[in-house]
């Protein structure tokens, strides 16, 4: 505990110094002898922090490693509490398989962040393919103390925080009802909100964030690559992980207080409906095997999408079990 918070202290001194600072500068700031400045500069080096040391000028921060952990995220980060403790780990099997194991003594706003997940686990039951160093692997732990019922609006103020943050990072994302976000109709994100609740008091609620961010076509099995794409491969180019996360989770706090502060998720809405897809199309609606044909209408303030059934009739459907398609292809 003393040597991480000690090795975060000298790269919060390295951070705010543009140009190069002494050995023993750094050693009186902390305390600490200069053999022990040394020690952690070392450590830093190899958690992958380009640190260049000059004999009479001492040491000066060239680059930052592409790490998800709270001293990169921090940075960006200006939120009061959603983000603040942050529990990363370099390979995990599932960030909300940890999530439920560790919620219920957990303060609100923890982030279990992962570099890769083994297992990592989709809706549905069905898996997610989470490589190492490439994605957003995360879950964000919540303990709202709302209704049971109202938790469904957590998985919309998440998907509306995600398009939030890519479109401040200048990615055009689109969403599709109910979790899914895409770029050019392919999808490159999904979240699994998981709730533990008794009948009229949530326990907690899990909010399982899927991006896939820097992958190449190669990293998704043959049977995905048609279906599914990554932020990189569809811009042609790098994203900032941290900075994507940082905007999600600043993003995030704001919309997630005003549903518990004013009791309405208006601006989540707003969101959600301005980067909606399908809307006055024909979509395949599935719901437990069974198909049908009907047309997107529009999505009701509390977020149910409204369809118009081929009899006329207008339907308003619940997440669930269900899941929409375009008419052609996958997506
Ligand atoms: C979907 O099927 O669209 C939802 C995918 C959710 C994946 C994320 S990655 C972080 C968290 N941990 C998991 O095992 N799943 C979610």
């Amino acid at each position: 505990m003393v040597l991480e918070r000690n090795i975060e202290r000298t790269l919060d001194i390295l951070r705010s110094n543009k140009g190069y600072i002494s050995g023993q500068d750094i050693s009186e700031k902390l305390s600490i002898s200069r053999t022990t400045v040394w020690k952690y500069i070392n450590l830093l080096k190899d958690r992958g922090y380009r640190i260049d040391s000059v004999t009479n000028k001492g040491y000066k921060l060239v680059s930052s490693p592409d790490r998800l952990d709270y001293n990169e995220l921090g940075v960006y980060l200006n939120t009061s509490y959603i983000g603040r403790k942050v529990i990363y780990y370099d390979s995990i099997e599932s960030t909300n398989k940890e999530g439920k194991k560790i919620a219920v003594k957990s303060d609100e706003g923890l982030v279990i962040i992962g570099e890769e997940q083994t297992q990592g686990r989709g809706r549905m039951g069905r898996g997610w393919v989470s490589p190492k160093g490439k994605g957003v692997w995360m879950t964000l732990v919540l303990k709202p103390k709302i209704n049971p019922l109202d938790s469904r609006k957590i998985s919309l103020i998440a998907s509306a925080a995600v398009v939030k943050a890519m479109e401040n990072l200048g990615i055009e994302g689109q969403l599709k009802w109910p979790n899914d976000i895409l770029i050019n109709r392919k999808k490159i994100a999904g979240i699994l909100t998981e709730i533990n609740c008794e009948i009229d008091l949530v326990n907690y609620i899990l909010v399982g964030i899927g991006i896939n961010v820097n992958l190449d076509k190669e990293d998704f099995p043959k049977d995905l690559q048609e279906k599914a794409s990554s932020i990189k491969i569809e811009l042609g180019k790098k994203i900032s992980r941290q900075k994507l996360v940082a905007n999600i989770l600043n993003e995030f706090e704001v919309l997630y207080d005003e549903f518990i502060e004013e009791n309405n998720i208006k601006k989540s809405i707003e969101i959600n409906r301005e980067k909606l897809v399908f809307l006055g199309e024909n979509i395949r609606v599935i719901e437990n095997g069974k198909e049908k044909i009907s047309r997107a209408k529009a999505l009701d303030d509390n977020g149910l999408l409204v369809i118009e059934n081929q009899d006329q009739s207008i339907e308003k459907l619940f997440s669930g079990e269900i899941s929409i398609r375009g008419i052609k292809g996958y997506i």
